[in-house]
């Protein structure tokens, strides 16, 4: 197989005196959709924070496209091309949807991935219905595809996607599921978080568990799947 996209090895990260990653290792090569999960307070969003740069890692290496990016900000991570749609989904509330999509267009990546404010609003017709309307006015689908779509006209070869179907509906649910299918299929590489175990089995190529800070499993849907002792001792469902 030829080299990962992005490769973390033994990486360490916490806040102050708590360590909340204890070595975290994992790879996601370049077209692939691979899933974080993990109970609550594991370290999935500590993980996401430190290949972003938001956190610093004390120990261990994180490379993107071939080169050591352990230590640089998150301003120069996206720059390179790493995209991050963050938990909080974090939609202006006073500015329009189409304000709230040339956010994205301030700094950015220069990649051929990146879209214009235009061909998002094309392509997510609900968003595009609602190009007016503020952000305190959408519903929690719509900001939530509107966090998608600014990440997009950000540019992104890699994107992470931190919970993005937390508290919603199952009909959005699913779409939110399509359209992470579409940004992957136009070949975006995507790393997702996800609490919803069905979610993340649907649409990855391969799994990782966090338990603890550290990984602890890690497989394809398939094998996950077979696997009800790991189901069960890891993430306390059955599917
Ligand atoms: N800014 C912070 N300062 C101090 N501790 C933090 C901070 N953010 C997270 N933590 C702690 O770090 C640990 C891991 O948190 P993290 O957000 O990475 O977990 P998570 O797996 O994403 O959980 P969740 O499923 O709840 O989103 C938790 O114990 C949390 O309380
Ligand atoms: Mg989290």
């Amino acid at each position: 197989m030829s080299d990962p996209l992005l490769e973390l090895r033994d990486v360490e990260a916490g806040y102050g005196e708590t360590q909340v990653l204890e070595g975290v290792s994992l790879d996601v090569h370049a077209g692939e959709t691979v899933a974080l999960v993990g109970r609550n307070g594991v370290g999935k969003t500590t993980t996401l924070r430190s290949i972003l740069g938001a956190v610093t890692p004390t120990g261990g290496r994180i490379s993107y496209d071939g080169e050591e990016i352990t230590a640089i900000d998150p301003v120069e991570t996206v720059r390179r091309g790493v995209g991050i749609v963050p938990e909080e989904r974090r939609v202006f509330p006073g500015l329009s949807v189409e304000e709230n999509l040339r956010i994205g267009s301030y700094g950015g990546s220069d990649t051929p991935n990146r879209r214009s404010v235009d061909e998002v609003l094309d392509t997510f017709e609900n968003l595009s219905r609602r190009r007016e309307s503020r952000g305190v006015d959408l519903s929690g689908g719509e900001q939530q595809m509107l966090s998608i779509g600014r990440a997009l006209v950000a540019g992104a070869d890699l994107l992470m996607l931190d919970e993005p179907t937390e508290g919603l509906a199952p009909l959005i649910v699913e779409r939110v599921v399509d359209l992470v299918e579409e940004i992957n299929d136009e070949g975006i590489t995507v790393l997702l978080v996800e609490q919803n175990v069905a979610v993340a089995l649907e649409l990855a190529d391969r799994v990782y568990i966090l338990d603890k800070g550290t990984v602890v499993y890690e497989g394809t849907p398939a094998e996950l799947e077979a696997d009800e002792r790991i189901l069960d001792r890891y993430l306390g469902v059955s599917v």
